[in-house]
């Protein structure tokens, strides 16, 4: 039997169903709406979400000439989202996991001293990026609505256990714990929310979703909401160890990279909380039916894929993302150009909300594909200075890549030169909705344990690195100077 997955990213959401030798047999994709208010605020339509994951699952459903037995969801983690318990319908827009508007509320909180008390509870930091400070951004600018969440009468949750609300008329609110452990409210090593940080960041504790395994059944879809359809909800994942589990990173050190809005290196490191002193978060991978938990450390780069969509949407330079490589393959090189794609600020390694996008080295001879190209640059360059901060135990000699733009044949190569180490790209490079899929089979038997799975994984292309290394070691100085004058700007 094939299992349906649903993968609710930043930007749209895309629904496949895959079959029990771990293929895509059928897909549907929906796009939905980015509200861009004021500067540095990103919101979306709960709503528009819920709508764009009926959409995508139709389309999916209807491709397929058979049943699904069970459904996996995967999501754009950290956004938070309030709705009626009642009427499941939702008093405002959700904050996004990419909106820089809590930036004063973390300076406070780590003027009064509590960043290393969080960091060590959560593995986490005081960023905007996480749900906890945008919760308490609500509290204080919209008291009225806090109020019934006070009261009770609305929910507080993130996209998954959003969907799953709606996929059960409202009977189930859960989440998994790789969703619960990017909200600052998640004690990682006890493995249960934390009465200390709920206290902190003033989100009362019976407002939050129970915290599921990743995997097993959790619930039942309601057939009058659910386009008709009846199966249980048998994986949850957030949308990066979603894509750790479909790589099959199953043993320590076990790495990828997925490019998507943001782009995401995570690294497998047992049931050991690894810590970092140079920008990665400690983070839950997954959670077994059998309580075992598994912890990654992570980089998390929140512009990539969100830069080329900014090139197509914002200054409109290029019409699809698919034409960005033979653009910039027009030039050898971006003739001393460089984009810096600060657009919400910096996460991994550099870490501040106040930094903004700049493109710097600009002539008179600059062209449309020397900016495309300083564009896959940076992507490329985010990567390097996450792996560089990597720790030494966890070094890589291969970097596995999965997400829309690893279909990019000069990002990989480029990628490649840059690191020196080869970059391996599997034939299925949707593995976030892939990991969801395979969790919800391995809780329904589809597949019966993870060597199953790893059965599965097939290589596409390994990319070897080459280039002048000290070509690319000078150019990556370069952008190291760039980075530096993008910070502190929003301030
Ligand atoms: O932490 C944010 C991440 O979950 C978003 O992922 O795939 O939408 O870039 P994506």
């Amino acid at each position: 039997m094939s299992v349906l997955a649903i993968d609710a990213g930043t930007t749209g959401v895309t629904a496949v169903v895959v079959t029990p030798e771990g293929t895509i047999a059928a897909k549907g994709y929906q796009e939905f709406a980015q509200h861009f208010a004021r500067p540095g605020w990103v919101e979306h339509s709960p709503e528009e979400i819920w709508q764009a994951t009926l959409e995508a699952t139709r389309d999916a459903i209807k491709g397929y000439d058979g049943q699904v037995s069970a459904v996996g969801i995967t999501n754009q983690r950290e956004t938070v989202l309030l709705w009626d318990r009642e009427t499941l319908g939702s008093p405002r827009r959700a904050i996004v996991w990419q909106d820089r508007r809590t930036a004063a509320i973390c300076t406070r909180l780590r003027e009064e001293g509590h960043e290393p008390r969080v960091a060590q509870l959560t593995g986490l930091r005081l960023d905007p990026y996480f749900s906890g400070t945008k919760l308490v951004w609500l509290q204080e600018n919209e008291p009225n609505t806090w109020a019934l969440v006070e009261d009770g009468r609305y929910a507080v949750g993130t996209v998954d256990s959003y969907l799953i609300t709606r996929m059960t008329r409202g009977t189930w609110h859960v989440t998994d714990v790789s969703n619960a452990s990017r909200t600052l409210l998640y004690d990682l090593e006890r493995g249960d929310w934390s009465d200390e940080l709920c206290a902190l960041f003033g989100v009362p504790r019976d407002a939050l979703p129970d915290v599921v395994p990743s995997w097993g059944e959790i619930a039942t879809t309601d057939p009058r909401s659910f386009l008709g359809l009846e199966v249980p909800i048998a994986g949850i994942a957030g949308d990066q160890q979603s894509a750790l589990f479909g790589q099959t990173c199953f043993d320590v050190g076990d790495s990828k990279c997925t490019y998507g809005t943001g782009s995401f290196i995570l690294t497998n490191t047992g049931t050991e909380v690894v810590r970092s002193e140079a920008g990665l978060l400690s983070t839950a991978a997954w959670k077994s039916p059998s309580g075992d938990l598994t912890y990654a450390l992570e980089g998390a780069i929140f512009v990539t894929g969100a830069a080329v969509q900014w090139l197509r949407d914002g200054i409109q330079i290029v019409g699809s993302a698919a034409e960005t490589a033979a653009i910039a393959s027009t030039v050898d090189d971006s003739a001393g150009v460089v984009f810096v794609p600060a657009l919400t600020g910096l996460g991994a390694p550099d870490w501040d909300p106040h930094a903004r996008g700049l493109i710097i080295g600009i002539t008179r001879g600059t062209t449309r594909a020397h900016v495309v190209r300083a564009t896959l640059e940076a992507i490329t360059f985010e990567v390097r200075d996450v792996v560089d901060t990597l720790p030494a135990t966890t070094a890589l000699t291969s970097l596995t890549v999965d997400g829309g733009a690893s279909a990019n044949d000069l990002l990989c190569q480029l990628q490649a030169d840059l690191l020196g180490v080869p970059v391996e790209r599997p034939r299925i490079v949707e593995t976030t909705a892939l990991g969801a899929a395979f969790l919800a089979g391995l809780g329904t038997g589809v597949w019966g344990s993870m060597d199953d799975l790893r059965e599965t994984w097939q290589l596409d292309r390994r990319f070897e690195p080459g280039g002048d290394r000290a070509r690319t070691d000078a150019a990556h100085a370069r952008w190291r100077r760039a980075v530096e004058r993008a910070k502190g700007w929003a301030e």
